[in-house]
């Protein structure tokens, strides 16, 4: 368990990135998680490579990057030069699964599989080995402010299972309607990375909550 916090600029107020982007890099957060989205695997429509490459320009943290796009091996090598460090691609966008973790990696990225509430950890035994994160999607990706779905503490459960019967040292992610009582359950649990848009962001203190997210709640 590492409890990195990976706040997501989803929710960040896009008329003042900079400032966004500043009050960031002075908190106690770990990565920027940027969602791409296109509006064929996921309802909406958000950001694209030339969004990364300007937050890449002040943040000062690693760029954890979630494509929510079909065909994502189309845009590795975008994405890459554009200055993302993780790259995720979705279990259910991908025909060759194997193969475009290859090419993230090839490409020098690191590599996460997300999946979706609907989708069984099981089909992941054959690459877990292979990528370094799992991206456990607890909302219908395509929103930020859902609620969290609660079967996401099994997935949890039967992740950490197949993690530790592979022998694999993939980190565990989960992204979507975490807030500071879910957060520590989840980190608690064994989840090693937790995603963050509107409960950091609504805010009027963020830092503080950022604070609170990963230290105030340990066991
Ligand atoms: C959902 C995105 C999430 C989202 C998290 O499609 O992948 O990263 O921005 O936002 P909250 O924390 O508001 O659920
Ligand atoms: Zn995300």
């Amino acid at each position: 368990m590492r409890k990195i916090l990976a706040p997501s600029l989803l929710s960040a107020d896009l008329a003042f990135l900079h400032r966004d982007i500043k009050m960031l890099n002075e908190s106690e957060s770990d990565w920027f998680h940027i969602d791409i989205m296109d509006s064929s695997f996921v309802p909406n429509i958000s950001f694209g490579s030339l969004f990364v490459k300007h937050v890449k320009k002040y943040a000062k943290k690693p760029l954890d990057v979630h494509l929510m796009i079909l065909q994502p091996e189309k845009y590795i090598e975008q994405y890459k030069n554009s200055g993302a460090d993780h790259l995720h691609i979705h279990y259910e966008a991908c025909i060759h699964l194997n193969r475009t973790i290859s090419a993230i990696k090839k490409c020098d990225m690191k590599v996460g599989v997300a999946i979706n509430p609907h989708t069984p950890i099981f089909l992941l035994k054959d690459v877990i080995k292979d990528i370094d994160f799992v991206l456990l999607m607890s909302v219908n990706p395509g929103y930020s402010g859902q609620k969290f779905i609660r079967q996401t503490y099994q997935k949890l459960e039967e992740t950490k299972d197949l993690i530790l019967k592979k022998n694999s040292s993939t980190l565990i992610e989960v992204d979507g309607g975490i807030n500071l009582e879910n957060a520590s359950v989840l980190f608690n649990n064994g989840a090693d990375i937790l995603v963050s848009g509107t409960t950091i962001f609504s805010s009027s203190f963020p830092k503080k909550i950022i604070h609170k997210m990963k230290f105030c709640n340990d066991f």
